[in-house]
């Protein structure tokens, strides 16, 4: 289905926007991260300190990757053009092991004062936050706040020995036992304990004053001790809203919470009312993934409009499309082709591109912990074709960014869209990127696709994905060749003389003619925004379906 968009919508997008911009201002931090691309480190799973590629493991139990293995290879994770990275949480975790493993993942906290010493030292941690300073990137580190662990046997209630804790070592600092039923009442999943097989997560009680300092001085002296320049809050759905502000508050630095929901005003909510400052993008992440397994493009720039008018302040929102608890890309899409353009779509798109280890190599688990394999496995291979596309796609984007600070600020503009392909712009006249991704797979057909990209007429412009060059008619619109479902992202060549990206480029083929493409292929180049689209020599025109309006 075809999104409706009416005047009156647009207008209040617009006076949306304003606002946002106007607020978020004030924010100095949420507006540093707008402007990184972070890299998701596991921990256990990312290099070992021996360094080791071919050290086997259980994926339930300790791989052994530890800070100094990850300081070792923060190259790897720079050379891609990662501007900042986020860690698993790193106190200590309960020692058990369970029927459900052990606690290589960090999210079992005993002793919120105590570093996991199967990660390293105070020492360690000080000094991989040090290195990523030298090289000018931040550090994001992962907190959990809802929950201390204890190992059980599926006994009801779970038999907890609370002085195991530390500093939350008595029972009046948590909620009475009872297992999270109701997924659509916060009362229930905010108050109850949740994964209530193997391990019990004694559900901390956050909305008490004394927890709520309790957690506030922790993460002050934690984000001090080690510089930290951000942190990820685990289930922050799951703990009461207003716990949130104050501890984001208190520790001084912007975060992303974790809210798992595909419901607009789910997700908002909590930046609208000023709970978080950003979230990781599930709301799109939903339409993200359908786009390439069976759903159109169509849904997912209705989840983009959804994301950018319903939340204040989308740009500090986290595009990702995989993490440790989702199933990878490749296990339900194989195709390295509609990978590129899922990749494409996370480093270009409005908000803070969020990879997690093991994308760029294409890795292909389904579940927990199978998504979880070491990805020293692969030997870090930085000639894998996403790790590559990963590195020229950060490093226009950090480009563009250099040249005006207005690219990370500004929402882009919708250029073209239909069922197979999305076209958006980025970034002010000049340094602006302009791309397409599409879902047509390696397979896809060769055709010609006409947009408009705010060019000039007989401006030089770099397709920098296949170094070919294309000329903007006296329009100022360009000609793109689609071939076998790649992704296409173009930039000034002037603009572009300075990254070192294309150094020689050839010219853009020529594809035959009409719209083989299935959409926009031969006709007058279109013009949208947000989601409303017209062609560009009409005017601004109130049409229902954009997708009538397109092939006319
Ligand atoms: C990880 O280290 C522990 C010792 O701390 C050792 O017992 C275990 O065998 C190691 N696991 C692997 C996969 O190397
Ligand atoms: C659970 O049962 C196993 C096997 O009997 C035992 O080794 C383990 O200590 C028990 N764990 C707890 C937390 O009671
Ligand atoms: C928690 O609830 C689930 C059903 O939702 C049930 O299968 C499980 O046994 C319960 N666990 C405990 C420890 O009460
Ligand atoms: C921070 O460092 C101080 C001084 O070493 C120490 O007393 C405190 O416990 C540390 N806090 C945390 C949360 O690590
Ligand atoms: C978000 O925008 C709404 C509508 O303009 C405004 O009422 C609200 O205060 C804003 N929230 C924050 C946290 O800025
Ligand atoms: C692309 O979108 C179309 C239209 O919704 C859909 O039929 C097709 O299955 C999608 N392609 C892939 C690879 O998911």
């Amino acid at each position: 289905m075809a999104p409706h968009f009416r005047p009156v919508a647009i207008f209040n997008v617009l006076v949306l926007i304003t606002l946002s911009l106007a607020s978020v201002s004030l924010a100095a931090t949420a507006e540093q991260w707008k402007s990184r691309s972070i890299y998701q480190v596991m921990v256990d799973r990312f290099a070992r300190t021996d360094l080791s590629t071919t050290a086997a493991c259980t994926l339930w139990e300790f791989c052994n990757g530890t800070w100094k293995g990850l300081i070792n290879k923060l190259d790897y994770i720079q050379d891609m053009g990662f501007t900042a990275i986020q860690i698993s949480p790193v106190v200590e975790n309960m020692e058990a092991d369970t029927s459900v493993g052990t606690a290589y993942h960090g999210y079992w906290s005993v002793n919120d004062y105590a570093v996991n010493p199967h990660f390293g030292t105070e020492d360690d941690l000080k000094r991989l936050s040090d290195e990523l300073h030298k090289r000018g990137m931040y550090l994001m580190v992962d907190v959990v706040v809802n929950n201390m662990a204890a190992a059980f046997n599926n006994t009801s209630p779970p038999p907890v020995d609370y002085t195991k804790f530390y500093p939350f070592n008595d029972a009046k600092y948590f909620h009475k036992y009872c297992n999270v039923t109701e997924w659509e009442n916060p009362v229930n999943y905010q108050d109850c304990w949740l994964y209530p097989y193997g391990v019990a997560l004694a559900d901390l009680a956050t909305e008490k004053p004394v927890v709520q300092q309790m957690m506030n001085t922790w993460i002050k002296e934690l984000v001090s001790n080690y510089s930290i320049d951000g942190i990820r809050i685990d289930a922050a759905k799951h703990v009461n809203d207003e716990f949130l502000p104050s501890f984001v508050g208190a520790s001084g630095v912007f975060a992303f919470g974790e809210v798992v929901t595909g419901i607009t005003n789910d997700q908002c909510r909590y930046q609208n009312l000023g709970l978080l400052p950003g979230m990781p993008n599930y709301l799109e992440w939903f339409s993200l993934t359908a786009a390439f397994n069976g759903n159109g493009m169509d849904t997912l720039e209705t989840a983009r409009v959804n994301s950018n008018t319903g939340c204040n302040d989308s740009l500090a929102l986290g595009t990702f499309l995989e993490n440790h608890d989702t199933e990878r890309f490749a296990a339900a899409v194989p195709d390295m082709t509609l990978a590129k353009n899922g990749m494409t779509y996370v480093i270009l798109n409005d908000g803070i591109p969020t990879v997690y280890q093991g994308q760029e190599q294409h890795l292909n688990g389904n579940s927990t912990p199978f998504n979880r394999e070491p990805i020293w496995k692969t030997g870090y291979d930085t000639t894998a074709p996403l790790y590559k596309l990963t590195a020229t796609l950060n490093k226009l984007r950090n480009t563009a960014i250099a040249m005006s600070s207005e690219y990370a600020t500004t929402i882009s503009d919708t250029l073209f869209v239909d069922v197979n392909h999305l076209c958006l712009r980025k970034g002010p006249q000049g340094s602006q990127i302009v791309f397409c991704i599409n879902n047509r797979s390696s397979k896809g057909p060769t055709y010609e696709l006409n947009i408009g990209g705010g060019f000039a007429p007989g401006d030089s412009v770099v397709e920098v994905l296949s170094c070919t060059t294309v000329t903007a008619s006296d329009q100022g619109d360009i000609a793109i060749f689609m071939d076998k479902g790649e992704p296409k992202v173009f930039f000034l060549a002037e603009a572009l003389k300075s990254t070192g990206l294309c150094q020689t480029t050839a010219p853009e083929p020529v594809a035959p003619g009409g719209d083989s493409g299935g959409g926009g292929g031969g006709a007058a180049a279109a013009r949208c925004l947000l989601g409303f689209c017209w062609p560009g020599s009409r005017g601004l025109r109130a049409l229902p379906e954009h997708q009538e309006h397109m092939k006319q």
